[in-house]
């Protein structure tokens, strides 16, 4: 297992392995009811969200059988604008996630921060194949896995991950573009 996160640079994003000190930025990004318009709900509080942060910073899952893997979002001026997260599993696609300040939907930021781990989750931890969970009517989130190459789970691959009614599964497996 590579527990060593690595800091990832973009053309406009940096994308820090997040940390418990992270939570006083995140948090009042994270309040942004914009975010919740499908699922989940903001950090109950600032205590909440670090105690959280600090036990995502083993990178494990409490039962040691996946890696969890964040990176917060920052921007030149630098300010925290989201994250991204990454979980592996010990068999089967890595499970992605996302989210983004609302103040800056739109500019194609999300695209480059995802791109970045995506990369990075090949180059670094051998993942050749990801999938993401999302609600049927987020077409935010789906337009941007569309952008990034993903596509609709079929059948088979539904088979090996289970999705709850209303929500979508979609896939995106490098080691079909051989
Ligand atoms: C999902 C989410 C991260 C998408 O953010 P986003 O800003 O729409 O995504 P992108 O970074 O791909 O930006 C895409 C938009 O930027 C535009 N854009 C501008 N410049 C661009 C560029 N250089 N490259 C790509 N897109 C660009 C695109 O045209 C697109 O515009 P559109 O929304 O009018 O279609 C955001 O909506 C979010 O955080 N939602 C709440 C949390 C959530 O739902 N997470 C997903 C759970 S499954």
């Amino acid at each position: 297992m590579n527990v060593n996160m690595r800091v990832l640079v973009t053309d406009t994003l940096t994308l820090e392995p997040q940390v418990a000190a992270h939570a006083h930025e995140l948090f009042a990004v994270l309040g942004d009811p914009a975010l919740y318009a499908y699922e989940n709900e903001p950090p109950p509080s600032l205590e909440w969200l670090r105690a959280r942060f600090l036990r995502l910073e083993s990178r494990t899952s409490p039962a040691g059988d996946e890696q969890w893997l964040n990176w917060v979002i920052r921007l030149p001026t630098s300010e925290l604008i989201g994250y991204v997260q990454a979980t592996l599993h010990s068999s089967g696609p890595a499970t992605i996630a996302y989210v983004l300040s609302s103040k800056f939907w739109g500019h194609g930021l999300a695209r480059e921060a995802v791109q970045a781990m995506l990369s990075e989750l090949t180059a670094h931890y051998r993942v050749d194949c990801f999938c993401a969970v999302l609600k049927r009517e987020n077409f935010r989130s789906l337009r941007l896995l569309e952008r990034l190459g993903f596509s609709p789970a079929s059948p088979a691959q539904h088979a090996s991950r289970e999705v709850e009614a209303g929500e979508l599964l979609m896939w995106r497996d490098l080691r079909n573009l051989a």
